[in-house]
């Protein structure tokens, strides 16, 4: 029996309110799942970092036609992961200063399954895998060449990530940069992206190239569940995109669910995480970091120490993208 599938239970739609189920696991504990929905629900509704437009109509597509929060995540993200204009995110992604593309993702579901790879090369769509390992495994993180190992084992082809554009940027970029990878506050495509369908179920999901011409071997927050992403059936979501060195030192997307538990806002959550990052780091402006949350009724909120920042929610209330404050003006 699969560690982490969860036996289903008795599950209930009724007038918008889903019946406590009881779920029951191999090797967990019984738990008894609060109700998500309540009569001010929006749901099912889906958020990403950035105004991704075609990735929120993805994952709007699974949802509005009865599919799960979790396979939403991973058609909507797979959409920039495959798209090799998007320079941060899969195929296409700018590479780490050897020249070598590395990708980092993970996922996670409504019963705190979780799965992540990271430094990967030569597969494209780093978060089906991190589902495989999710469900197929006993494991929550893979890395590197076992990553890959596992992928191949999965079915997944052996491709090439670096493309042209990506390639010639590198080279013109060894050109003056000492083989120093510097800050890069325009890293800002990482794309986070959390749902809850129309069952009251959340998930989320974190995908990126990460860093640009980082170190070989880095890895930020994207696919370090707690830090780039974290989702809590009784509370809601989080996800981050910016510079994920800080992201893990305050473990900022657990940091918001905490926060949202604690009977903040979504967008409350999301500002007061962005300030204890700059309390941290009193005077500097040189990096960016973004939040987006959604509590449990489908309330959103996002924050970002830069100006520019927006994040896209799709719902049946329609499709907005929405600029957001930041801790550095607008
Ligand atoms: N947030 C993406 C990274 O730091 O790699």
């Amino acid at each position: 029996m699969e560690r982490r599938k969860f036996l289903k239970n008795s599950t209930t739609v009724t007038a918008g309110l889903i019946s406590a189920p009881i779920l029951a696991s191999c090797g967990r504990e019984k738990t008894t799942v609060a109700p998500i929905q309540d009569s001010k629900t929006v749901l099912p509704i889906v958020i990403c970092t950035w105004n991704f437009e075609n990735a929120s109509a993805r994952a709007w597509e699974v949802l509005s036609t009865g599919g799960t929060a979790l396979d939403a995540i991973e058609q909507g993200v797979m959409v920039e992961e495959n798209d090799v204009n998007n320079q941060t995110v899969g195929k296409g992604g700018r590479p780490d200063r050897d020249g070598n593309v590395t990708l980092d993702a993970c996922i996670m579901d409504k019963d705190g399954n979780c799965g992540a790879v990271l430094a990967m090369q030569h597969i494209a769509n780093p978060i089906s895998v991190a589902r495989k390992v999710m469900e197929d495994t006993p494991h929550v993180m893979l890395v590197g060449k076992g990553a890959e190992q596992f992928a191949y084992e999965k079915g997944f082809k052996k491709v090439n990530l670096l493309t042209e554009k990506s390639k010639a940027e590198w080279l013109e970029w060894k050109k003056t940069s000492k083989y120093k990878p510097i800050i890069n506050i325009e890293n800002h495509d990482t794309i986070g992206m959390l749902a809850i369908d129309e069952n009251g179920d959340i998930a989320g999901g974190c995908t990126t190239s990460g860093m640009a011409y980082k170190m070989a071997g880095r890895v930020g927050d994207s696919p370090i569940i707690g830090a780039g992403l974290f989702v809590d059936k009784e509370v809601g979501g989080a996800t981050a995109t910016g510079v994920g060195e800080e992201v893990i030192r305050t473990v900022g997307s657990f940091l918001i669910v905490e926060l949202m538990r604690q009977g903040k806002s979504p967008q409350e959550a999301c500002v007061e995480g962005v300030k204890r990052i700059m309390a941290k780091n009193e005077g500097r402006n040189d990096f960016q970091i973004g939040f987006i949350a959604i509590n449990k009724k489908g309330e959103t909120g996002g924050y970002c120490i830069q100006p520019g920042f927006t994040y896209r929610t799709y719902s049946k209330e329609g499709h907005v993208n929405n600029p957001s404050n930041s801790f550095l003006g607008t």
